[in-house]
């Protein structure tokens, strides 16, 4: 299946979708947990299911929320693909219970409300690899960006310790696509630290990596910024109008491919 395949080749992926909604949003502040801040009239969760279900390559989606938000979240995205349960400790922990939750899907991804305008090639094109059979077949595909500052290792006492090379590093992004029983795999491997803040994984990937899948990067997108501080909300709003100024649809891609 290739990313300009119609719509309707969900029904055939059996492709279920995750979005972790369930954190506090410390970073972000404000006084309401992040997944429930607005941009643009809309909570960001809601963008994020939206992106999913636009993309017409999602056919339900499982948020996992706080356990207090999950009755106003349910009438907001007010929809039968659209299914609730209560978050966990850590990501890790919130992705582990949503998976629990989904009984039939061939292909799941694993998306973050703090990602509310990934556009809908992003969404395509991981389902898309790992849909890939035969001798190119993969555990798991990532949206990544080539890094732009040069990155270096430290040591506690803020010495630099290295510098990486730069070309071989990627930013990371999510919906992060897995063949639905490898994810199940690698978290069932990782159960044991799940609940631990400082040893749970922050991406679904280094559980698949560390359970010896095989993960591939596609092309990921700077529509798909992480809202993690106030002034990733303005990058956000600014992303919208050009989308708006550009007359193009919220869940098209406002840059052409880089
Ligand atoms: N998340 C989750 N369950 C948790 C912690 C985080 O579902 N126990 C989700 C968040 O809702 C977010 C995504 O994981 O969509 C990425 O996490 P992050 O950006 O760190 O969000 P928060 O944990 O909410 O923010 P902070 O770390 O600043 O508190
Ligand atoms: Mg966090």
């Amino acid at each position: 299946v290739s990313p300009a395949a119609s719509s309707d080749a969900s029904g055939a992926l059996g492709v279920v979708a995750i979005v972790a909604a369930a954190g506090s949003g410390t970073r972000l502040g404000g006084g309401v947990r992040k997944a429930l801040r607005p941009l643009a009239g809309h909570p960001l969760v809601w963008h994020a299911v939206r992106s999913l279900l636009d993309s017409g390559w999602v056919e339900r989606v499982v948020v996992a929320a706080a356990a207090d938000d999950v009755t106003s979240m349910a009438e907001m995205l007010d929809d039968p693909r659209v299914n609730f349960v209560v978050g966990g400790t850590t990501r890790q922990q919130s992705v582990a219970l949503a998976l629990a939750a989904i009984d039939e899907a061939r292909i799941v991804v694993v998306h973050d409300a703090a990602r509310p305008l990934v556009p809908a090639r992003v969404v395509r094109d991981v389902v898309a690899a790992v849909n890939e059979q035969g001798a190119t077949a993969v555990d798991g595909a990532i949206p990544v960006l080539e890094l732009h500052d040069t990155v270096k290792r430290v040591d506690a006492d803020g010495l630099v310790q290295e510098t990486p090379d730069r070309s071989a590093l990627r930013a990371v992004q999510t919906p992060q696509a897995f063949r639905a029983d490898s994810l199940r795999a690698a978290h069932a491997r990782a159960a044991g630290t799940a609940e631990d803040e400082t040893l749970a994984a922050t991406d679904d990937a280094a559980l698949v990596e560390a359970w010896g899948g095989r993960v591939v990067i596609v092309e990921g997108s700077e529509d798909a910024i992480k809202v993690t501080r106030p002034f990733d909300l303005m990058v956000a709003e600014a992303i919208l109008a050009e989308r708006a100024a550009a007359h193009l649809g919220t869940n098209d891609e406002s840059n052409g491919p880089a």
